[in-house]
């Protein structure tokens, strides 16, 4: 009898915590700017999906130019959209060719399959891209808020122009697919909707290859995003603006950390990053070192299992190289270069480094911490910190105030552009290729 009762009350205990742990997670959810498919808490029985089918989402359109005319607190204005003046026509056209998946080879991937707006316009979900027919890349899909203040493109600065970046994923085999640059333009010119949107936001010019580039650099020069709590912190002057964690971070992080030296802050704005490419040392251990037996491996959201990675390599390709910078140079001491990303929005942009390694910023710090790896081309600022958990706790607590105001509205807006696959129906759904739409 006794021992019943105490099941019982255990029983009652136990649902208790579950019912309120599903309702935080709700909570949680209910902030647009986490993953609209999370799978967190997977495993528990309760489990509540927040991923909500296409066609359920509401968006809400935003004038997004005005986050380019007066950029939010913490950035400076954007210089170099001289070329291309940035109006609303160009802006809708670039965003509506962002979600279009029409611009894939088969019809299937689209820009923000991978730059996903609710996962910090990056792929929480993968550490390195797969694109058309599941085939994989070897980098992680980085994100593109406030990619107007970046003056080199890709993890390995091998492009400076966002205009001409596109044709990379749009001919990559495994991106988008495309054969060629006049296969593209070929099949946009088909669809008979983009004709005139492209004729009205540039002066009567149709689809080309440097109309195609200036609408999608429009719309994604617009996703501008800072007035994060660290900036009203430091910039706005309110002084309970961030936690004292946060504010120790802050002091570590411009100080015994000294991570400011790349991820910069200047006295009116902050980037935090120096458009420079370092070595930390993690391409060289992906590379060189031996490989441990074993790893962490996710087998579903949230799910992880260790994993003998023999097991791993019977099933998948082998691992493809990655030099870095030296790539492009050729020069042995740019390998393992990598481009420094910003790290505004980090806590939305997960997983993390070139390859998707590191999965949470906590990881992130201790790499730090620990020096990094040491190679012959380590960057001299990378070195053992001696910093105690404490102090890793307040970084991480510093770098999630980095996350600009505005997201909740970019990722609605993105949610208002027509995406293009309601079915044969849709006079906008023509395939641009040649197979009938019966
Ligand atoms: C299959 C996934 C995938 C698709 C589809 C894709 N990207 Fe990317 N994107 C990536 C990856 C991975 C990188 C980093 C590649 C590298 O550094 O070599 C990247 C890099 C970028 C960058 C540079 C960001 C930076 O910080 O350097 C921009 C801008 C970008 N993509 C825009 C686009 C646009 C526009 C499209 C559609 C025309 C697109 N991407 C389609 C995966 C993708
Ligand atoms: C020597 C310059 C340098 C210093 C110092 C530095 N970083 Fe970095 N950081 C980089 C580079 C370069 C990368 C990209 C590495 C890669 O992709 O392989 C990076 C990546 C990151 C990332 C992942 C960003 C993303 O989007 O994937 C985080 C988070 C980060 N750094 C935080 C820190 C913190 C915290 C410190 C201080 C403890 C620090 N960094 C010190 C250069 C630096």
């Amino acid at each position: 009898m006794k021992n019943n009762m105490a099941l019982i009350s255990l029983f009652i205990f136990y649902s208790f915590i579950l019912s309120n742990n599903a309702a935080a997670r709700l909570d949680n959810y209910s902030n647009l700017s986490v993953p609209g498919d999370n799978k967190q808490g997977y495993e528990s029985l309760d489990y509540v999906t927040n991923a909500k089918a296409v066609e359920k989402r509401t968006g809400l359109t935003t004038n997004l130019i005005t986050f380019i005319e007066n950029p939010p607190l913490g950035l400076p204005s954007i210089s170099n959209v001289k070329n291309n003046p940035i109006t609303e026509a160009k802006v809708m056209l670039g965003r509506k060719l962002f979600f279009d998946r029409r611009l894939s080879f088969n019809d299937t991937f689209s820009c923000a399959m991978c730059h996903i707006p609710e996962q910090g316009f990056s792929s929480n979900e993968i550490s390195t891209a797969v694109g058309v027919e599941g085939r994989s890349g070897r980098r992680n899909s980085p994100t593109i808020y406030n990619i107007a203040y970046a003056t080199s493109l890709f993890h390995d600065a091998r492009e400076d122009n966002l205009e001409q970046q596109i044709w990379g994923p749009l001919l990559a085999e495994n991106e988008m697919g495309n054969p060629s640059i006049g296969a593209v333009l070929s099949k946009i010119r088909k669809i008979p909707d983009y004709q005139l949107l492209f004729e009205a936001a540039f002066n009567g010019k149709g689809p080309g290859m440097s109309t195609l580039g200036m609408a999608l650099a429009a719309y994604q020069r617009t996703l501008i995003s800072a007035n994060s709590a660290f900036d009203r912190w430091y910039y706005g002057k309110d002084e309970y603006a961030l936690s004292t964690s946060a504010i120790n971070g802050f002091k570590l992080f411009t100080g015994k950390a000294a991570c400011s030296s790349c991820h910069i802050i200047n006295k009116d704005y902050a980037l935090f990053m120096d458009n420079q490419l370092h070595n930390t040392g993690h391409g060289y251990r992906q590379s060189m070192l031996a490989r441990p037996k074993t790893g962490n491996i996710q087998v579903a959201p949230g799910e992880f299992r260790n994993i003998n990675l023999d097991f791993i390599d019977e099933v998948s390709e082998p691992e493809a190289a990655d030099l870095g910078y030296y790539e492009v140079t050729q020069n042995p001491d740019d390998r393992w270069k990598y481009r420094t990303p910003s790290l505004r929005n980090i806590v939305l942009s997960a997983p993390y480094f070139h390859d998707g390694f590191f999965h949470n910023l906590y990881e992130v710090v201790d790499f730090y911490n620990k020096g990094g790896i040491v190679n012959d081309n380590l960057d001299p600022r990378i070195k053992p910190l001696n910093l105690t958990p404490q102090e890793e706790y307040d970084l991480v607590s510093f770098m999630e105030s980095l996350t600009g105001d505005n997201v909740n509205k970019i990722v609605l807006d993105s949610f208002a552009a027509p995406i293009g696959d309601t079915g044969a129906n849709d006079p906008n759904w023509i395939r641009g290729t040649n197979v009938e739409v019966k």
